[in-house]
């Protein structure tokens, strides 16, 4: 176990890229560490033929990961756009750790995001003590992976104001980033290729232009089809960020995983499970990854202060934490859903009363 808090996917799952190394013998395209079969095992997870385990780090449609895959060997970039929550960054760090075997090659998008974070800037000590030259230039995460044949990411790219996104379309579409201050034009090495995320919600911020939108194949990470696929992702994810946070070993808490879930999906979906009962949805978008914080929370809470198993009351700080992000607006939705549904449930009575005593 090393120090560092959160290591990056390449190191995490060395042991797993090595192996599957080792037995890829299917043709990579130039540069890539893998084959496309290859990353999408260490995506989707399998057992290797030599009996190694790669675990599952996307859980969901097989096909999606093949498509992106596939898109990233071709001379288009990739767009995975999804309400919050879905992995998109989750699954843009898997597949440059897989494919380029380095994933931190990053640009965040922000309304703040400028040119430079898309081209180059200059260290200005150097800048005025020599004028332009290669060694005053700074290199963004962009220029780097272009110069060594990698994949670049660009984090929330639909918050990027627009001027500065249009950047993208002649460097993706050229291949090239002139440097006009010197003279020169760098020319992007096999390998290179770009990996976007956006946020279905951003619609209408900073919407792409249709330019730039040609320049991208978009893959959909849809939010998860079923509650059993929800409560995979959920055990598994709290399960290896425990690990990694080294919180004592508790027994499963699939009984607590469910009912959190459950109540996200209903909430979100606003009606129950057996679609018997309509519901008002609250304005937080209950994502996935908003119910593995609350399960990681509760399993904290349990194990430093509770008797060693996720109770109830475990849960339900972090469940109301999540449910009311606008404390007034959301208020309603919530305390109707606590009196219809969670009261009347059975085998729920000690959640009901641990919401209620929070209240
Ligand atoms: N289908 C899924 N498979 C595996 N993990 C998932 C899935 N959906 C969500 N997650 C988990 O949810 C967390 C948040 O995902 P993230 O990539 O930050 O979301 P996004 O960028 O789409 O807002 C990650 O820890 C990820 O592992
Ligand atoms: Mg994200």
């Amino acid at each position: 176990m090393t120090h560092v808090l959160r290591e990056r996917a390449e190191r995490q799952f060395a042991a797993e890229l090595a192996a599957l190394a080792d037995s890829d013998r299917l043709p990579r395209p130039p540069q890539w560490q893998l084959s496309p079969q290859a990353v999408v095992t260490y995506l989707i997870g399998g057992t290797l033929p030599n009996g190694v385990e790669i675990t599952p780090k996307y859980i969901g449609n097989r096909r999606l990961m093949e498509i992106a895959v596939a898109t990233l060997a071709t001379d288009r970039a990739l767009l995975l756009l999804g309400v919050p929550g879905t992995a998109k960054s989750w699954v843009s760090e898997h597949l440059a750790a897989a494919i380029s075997g380095d994933s931190s090659l990053l640009v965040q998008g922000t309304a703040g995001t400028s040119e430079e974070a898309l081209r180059y800037g200059w260290n200005y000590a150097l800048l005025l003590a020599k004028g332009p030259s290669p060694e005053a230039l700074v290199p963004s995460p962009m220029l780097n992976a272009m110069r060594n044949g990698r994949l670049a990411r660009i984090e929330e790219l639909t918050r990027i104001p627009a001027d500065v996104q249009d950047t993208l379309i002649t460097l993706l579409s050229e291949k090239t980033l002139p440097v006009p201050e010197l003279g020169i034009d760098f020319q992007a090495v096999k390998g290179f290729n770009v990996i976007a995320t956006a946020n279905n919600r951003d619609k209408g911020v900073n919407d792409l232009s249709s330019a730039l939108k040609r320049r991208f194949n978009t893959v959909i990470l849809p939010v998860p089809d079923s509650l059993d696929e929800e409560m995979r992702i959920v055990r598994s994810r709290v399960d290896s960020l425990g690990k990694v946070l080294e919180l004592p070993d508790l027994p499963p808490a699939d009984e607590q995983i469910r009912r959190v879930v459950t109540i996200f999906r209903e909430l979100r979906n606003g009606v129950t499970e057996d679609r018997k009962t309509q519901l008002k949805s609250p304005s937080g978008t209950l994502s996935t990854a908003e119910a593995i914080s609350v399960m990681s929370n509760g399993w904290a809470l349990a194990s430093h202060f509770g008797d060693g198993t996720v109770t109830a009351g475990d849960i339900a700080a972090g469940l109301l934490g999540a449910v009311l992000k606008d404390p007034v607006q959301d208020r309603a939705p919530w305390q109707e859903y606590l009196e219809t549904v969670v009261k009347e449930r059975d085998g729920w009575k000690d959640l009901y009363r641990a919401c209620r005593a929070l209240d």
